[in-house]
């Protein structure tokens, strides 16, 4: 089954309230109107029963000397609202019985009531009033009425205009509440409209923000800040596909022009195994970039979490300070290592922190020309770790240093086919220092070398 629209759902409940309003407030009115009027009408009928209380027991005085039955006609023809009245004794015979008491034939109580009630049922056009008198040894019943027909009229009115005007104002408030609630939410058929129409074509489109400071300009900016986020990532993602596809068609055309180059015409076993030699060279380049992009992807995609353990770093670096001594000798580079004879705990990856200082080291051995040197040590510095690579090779310009950890950035584009760098190093080891809580900092002077700081937290549980 479809369901309602909001706007419609929102008009109905505003609707439904509104009528239960407008019902509880018309009932109400009309039932208070209604008491006040009975209120009103029982203590006039209250008092005029007084009246005639007086008048009886004045004729049991002992100066008195006019009839009661008189006394209660003049009494009924003088005082106003007297022509409805009516006394009896305790054996039902009239004393007095008004003409419009006996025209109306309002019966005398065999059971008075309490209170003033309508005669002859509810809404009907007499109230009256019932009371028992006592004077010198005789039981009058007492019944004082009044004509409701002018009452009951007004009553019917205020009815009748309640039944009418109710479901006019419903209409009305039915009508400017799907309205108003269209209205709100038209703002939430723009964003829909332009959301739908945003796509990787066209990513940097943005939603139009209403300056209304409420929950739609939220929601606006919200959405916006996530095309942004998806964007930038999106761009990211495009850049690096771009960027490794670039990468890799290099060392492939390289193979491809040789492997051309080389079926041309017959040539001897010495030139092909040269050939193949090279084809060789150039594929294990390429099996390291390819695993180096996989890398990254993977740290892209988050999958990984990566497993810490208890490491001791001082270890680590001696086994990279091995490949990184035979690295240095082949380009005659003086290598020195000064490692601290006690262990550096710290919580990490043992193969991950192996290719970090193997990444730094590379770098150093690659940057140096050959009489220069690298140092490496491992201390412990105010309750960190600290790895420091340094070297005393071509350095890193000022404009270089802060995209030197970006991906494929390289300082020295030239250089590059013949170092074989594809400036992903710095990259992946960024974001395994980062992995482990730790940072990776700078320093360097071109012409006089570099520094690579790696900063990461000791292991809590003692060292
Ligand atoms: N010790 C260093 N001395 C001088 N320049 C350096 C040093 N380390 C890095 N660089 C500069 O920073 C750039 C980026 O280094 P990175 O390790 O990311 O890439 P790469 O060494 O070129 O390639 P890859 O490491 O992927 O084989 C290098 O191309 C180089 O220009
Ligand atoms: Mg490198």
């Amino acid at each position: 089954m479809r369901t309602l629209s909001m706007r419609l759902r929102l008009a109905l409940w505003y609707s439904a309230m509104l009528a239960l309003a407008l019902s509880l407030f018309g009932v109400s009115a009309y039932f208070a109107m209604r008491r006040s009027i009975h209120v009103t009408v029982d203590e006039e009928l209250e008092a005029r029963s007084e009246g005639v209380r007086h008048l009886i027991e004045r004729a049991f005085r002992v100066d008195y000397t006019e009839n009661l039955e008189d006394s209660l006609r003049e009494h009924s023809e003088l005082r106003t609202g007297g022509e409805l009245l009516q006394v009896s004794d305790s054996e039902g015979h009239w004393l007095y019985r008004s003409d419009v008491m006996s025209r109306l034939n309002v019966p005398s109580p065999q059971n008075p009531r309490a209170k003033a009630y309508s005669f002859p049922d509810r809404d009907d056009p007499l109230r009256v009033l019932d009371r028992i008198l006592m004077a010198g040894n005789h039981t009058y019943m007492v019944q004082v009425a009044t004509e409701m027909d002018d009452f009951n009229l007004a009553l019917y009115r205020i009815k009748a205009l309640l039944l009418v005007s109710i479901p006019i104002f419903l209409l009305c408030g039915a009508f400017g509440g799907y309205w108003m609630s269209r209205h709100a939410l038209d703002p939430v058929d723009r964003i829909i409209q332009t959301a739908k129409n945003i796509s990787v074509q066209n990513l940097s489109s943005r939603l139009d923000v209403p300056r209304t400071g409420d929950e739609l300009q939220g929601l606006s900016e919200t959405l916006n800040n996530m095309l942004e986020r998806l964007e930038t990532a999106f761009k990211k993602i495009t850049q690096f596909t771009a960027d490794a596809s670039h990468e890799l068609r290099t060392p492939v055309a390289v193979m491809r022009t040789r492997a051309e180059l080389s079926l041309r015409r017959a040539r001897s076993v010495e030139d092909y195994r040269d050939t193949v030699a090279q084809i060789h060279s150039e594929l294990e380049r390429t099996t390291e970039l390819i695993e180096k992009l996989m890398f990254l992807a993977r740290t892209d995609s988050g999958a990984d979490s990566i497993p810490l353990a208890r490491v001791n770093l001082s270890e680590i670096v001696r086994e990279v300070c091995t490949q990184g001594s035979a690295l240095a000798e082949g380009k005659q580079v003086a290598f020195h290592e000064s490692l601290p004879a006690q262990p550096v705990w710290i919580q990490g990856d043992e193969h991950l922190l192996r290719r970090l200082f193997l990444i730094l080291v590379d770098n150093a051995v690659k940057y140096t020309p050959s009489a220069g040197s690298v140092e490496i040590s491992v201390a412990e510095k105010n309750g960190t770790a600290v790895g420091e690579i340094r070297d005393t090779g071509i350095g890193i310009a000022a404009v270089d240093l802060p995209n030197i950890f970006e991906r494929f950035y390289r300082a020295d584009k030239a250089r590059s086919r013949e170092t074989g760098g594809a400036g992903l190093g710095l990259s992946i080891g960024r974001w395994i220092a980062e992995a482990h809580a730790g940072t990776i900092e700078v320093q360097s002077s071109p012409g006089l070398g570099s520094t690579f700081q790696v900063r990461l937290p000791l292991s809590k549980n003692g060292g």
